[in-house]
């Protein structure tokens, strides 16, 4: 697409429509009906998808919205939602079907059937109760994804306790804050795990996070379950630690799965805010999983008896949870799960991975599809893809040009690409075309699920017309919604309940419906730039640059101007067979005009830099607070939450 079709390709003017073929159509899991049904009874429609999961005690009543913002679902049934993800699906017959492909970076891998999983869920559930844990208490989960991470979360799901799984890449500190905020008892970590051709140890980050701080103070937690994974040397403590394998050895495979309330907790999941300290987003179960399953059959079309799933997230994100663990394992998919970075020891390692598994199904955020694009075709086209049917795509705005390479070059030209957006405080997918049955619309996330009622309205929250940008609310209640921030019920009003009332979710991102009610989404609102009063979008003008053929990457802030209130600011990142085709100066004159051409002479950037890399955290988000600190000549804020805390020294260097 790059270099064979010079599109006019932003989100303004993107015109290509993409409708099902029939074959896809005819046998998609999805039907148009759904909206129908929704429509006319939507709690009805939910409790019939919430029936497709196995109860121990049915409910009676579906929600309980009496209290706003503090919802309840289904709230009087019981169910273990461990046992959904696995007992139910081996005595259905299935249990010799494979539940997980894990490959581990190094290259050793293991497939484990549904049998196999749920005796060693089985295990490790008997294991934490002999440990202490009981119904309602925390562990923390701090682990690289190997198959112990998925059987650390569904053990403590089936004994009703909580996990909060944190990701191996945070640190000590990071660790040592969410260990504390949710009083864990139990930390359930590895000596280590690989990435990028290394082992990097975990086992010394817990010890320092348990460590007294400076003040002296200690965690509550008792015990530390450290599984053996790279071998590493790790330090002992007499008591406290305790191996895996040993323990796992001993314990019985015999574990009956009781029934927890559909409210009860099932996991505290800490993002960032915008300021302040992470929140503790807290999910229950009953609902979260209602959703999860649903959202993950009819958004991915999945056929569980023949497609292979791969969510390339890490269980550290709430992908890792709704699409790794929960959604795909209750609806018994087979799926893969992959240890480390894309590019080791070769950039084509995920090629290479979908062609061993024969993956069909590829659930994966912009940010690498554009690396990919970055290194070029040539590489995804040294491997067979041709088992891959539905692509997905989820965390940022995926602007078309990159849609169209990756439903071109990753899909053969034949696969839907599924745009998804949602939240870890939604828990699962809220907006995104159903795969056969939608019209697909590079750029845009398209429209609500069925079940979900959201609307685009102005700071006086009236729905805004057709073409004009706003603010995306949620207007009722769904099952997989946050239940609050974890001991902070004020937080949570405050965060998500205050902008427009009790009962609408402000989501903070922005958001414009087109002439269709096609929804696309604008980036967060502190992302949204107001130019001499006109309202622009960082993605849009991201969108734009992206489209020219010199561009690989792109991230535009709005950064303070005297005259014009914010004036846009441009980091670009081009392409390596354009490197030294322009001096950078030419390079950015040329891109000012491209933007300026194709949005408007407002969205002409005001300064175009050329630049190496671009600040990401390690979920792969552009770090756009930092850029607007450069863009405005102000010392660089805090740093840690980057994966490569160098690039910022490098960035200011390049543009000074
Ligand atoms: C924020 C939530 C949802 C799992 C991963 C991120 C942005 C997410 C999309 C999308 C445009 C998206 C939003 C949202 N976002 N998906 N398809 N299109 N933006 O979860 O870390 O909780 O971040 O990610 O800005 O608010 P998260």
């Amino acid at each position: 697409m790059t270099a064979t079709t010079p599109h006019i390709d932003n989100l303004l003017h993107e015109s290509r429509r993409f409708p099902p073929s029939d074959a896809f159509a005819e046998s998609a899991v999805a039907t148009s009906d759904l909206y129908e049904r929704a429509a006319a009874d939507r709690e009805g429609f939910w409790a019939a998808q919430a029936n497709a999961l196995h109860w121990h005690t049915p409910f009676t009543r579906v929600l309980d919205w009496s209290n706003p913002p503090f919802a309840r679902w289904f709230d009087d049934g019981e169910l273990n939602v461990a046992y959904n993800c696995l007992d139910r699906h081996v005595e259905a017959g299935l249990g010799d079907r494979i539940a997980v492909h894990w490959e581990g970076e190094p290259g050793d891998s293991r497939s484990i059937s549904y049998a196999e999983l749920t005796a060693e869920v089985k295990k490790a559930a008997n294991l934490l109760t002999a440990l202490g844990v009981g119904q309602g208490d925390r562990v923390a989960i701090y682990l690289p994804l190997i198959p112990e991470a998925i059987i650390s979360m569904l053990a403590v799901a089936r004994i009703g306790a909580i996990h909060s799984v944190v990701f191996g890449g945070f640190s000590a500190e990071s660790l040592r804050a969410r260990i504390d905020d949710a009083d864990a008892k139990l930390v359930i970590t590895a000596d280590g795990g690989y990435r990028k051709g290394r082992a990097f140890p975990l086992k010394p980050t817990v010890d320092a996070a348990l460590a007294p701080d400076a003040d002296g103070a200690t965690t509550n937690v008792e015990h530390v379950l450290v599984v053996e994974r790279t071998k590493g040397e790790v330090q002992w403590h007499e008591g406290r630690d305790l191996w895996w394998h040993d323990e796992i050895a001993v314990a019985s495979a015999e574990h009956v799965a009781k029934p927890f309330p559909a409210e009860n907790p099932l996991f505290i999941l800490y993002t960032s805010g915008t300021t302040g300290k992470p929140k503790g987003i807290l999910h229950t179960s009953g609902g979260y999983l209602t959703q999860a399953a649903f959202t993950h059959k009819n958004v991915f079309d999945l056929h569980p008896e023949s497609d292979v799933y791969w969510s390339t997230a890490d269980v550290g994100w709430i992908t890792g949870h709704s699409y790794v663990v929960y959604g795909p394992l209750a609806n018994g998919a087979t799926e893969v799960i992959y240890e480390g970075t894309p590019d080791t020891p070769h950039p084509g390692r995920w090629w290479e991975i979908v062609q061993k598994y024969r993956v069909s199904i590829l659930y994966a955020a912009p940010t690498a599809i554009r690396t990919f694009m970055k290194l070029g075709r040539q590489i995804p086209q040294q491997f067979d893809l041709s088992s891959l049917r539905l692509l997905g795509s989820v965390g940022e705005p995926i602007n078309p040009e990159a849609w169209v390479w990756y439903r071109e070059v990753i899909g053969g030209g034949l696969t839907p690409v599924v745009d998804t957006w949602w939240q870890t405080e939604t828990g699962a997918i809220m907006i995104s075309a159903l795969p056969g049955v939608t019209t697909l619309k590079p750029g845009s996330a398209q429209v609500p699920v069925p079940g979900i009622e959201l609307d685009v309205v102005d700071e006086r929250f009236r729905s805004t017309p057709a073409d004009e940008g706003g603010l995306l609310v949620i207007t009722q209640p769904w099952p997989s919604m946050l239940r609050g921030i974890w001991g902070d019920p004020e937080r949570f009003k405050e965060t998500y309940w205050s902008t427009f009332g009790p009962t609408t979710y402000f989501a903070g991102d922005g958001a414009r419906r087109d002439k269709d009610g096609d929804i696309w989404l604008l980036g967060r609102v502190d992302d949204v730039m107001n130019v001499s009063g006109h309202r622009l979008s960082t993605a849009e003008i991201e969108s734009s640059l992206v489209s020219h053929p010199m561009v690989a990457e792109a991230a535009v802030v709005g950064a303070s101007d005297e005259t014009t209130g914010q004036a846009v600011v441009a980091f670009v990142i081009t392409k390596a067979s354009h490197a030294d085709a322009a001096a950078a100066e030419d390079a950015a004159a040329t891109l000012r005009a491209h933007v300026a051409q194709q949005i408007g002479a407002i969205a002409r950037p005001r300064q175009v830099f050329i630049v190496n890399e671009l600040p990401k955290t390690r979920s792969g988000k552009i770090m756009r607070r930092l850029l607007r600190d450069v863009a405005e000549g102000r010392e660089i804020g805090d740093t840690t939450t980057l994966a490569d805390t160098h690039v910022m020294s490098i960035i200011a260097t390049t543009v000074r």
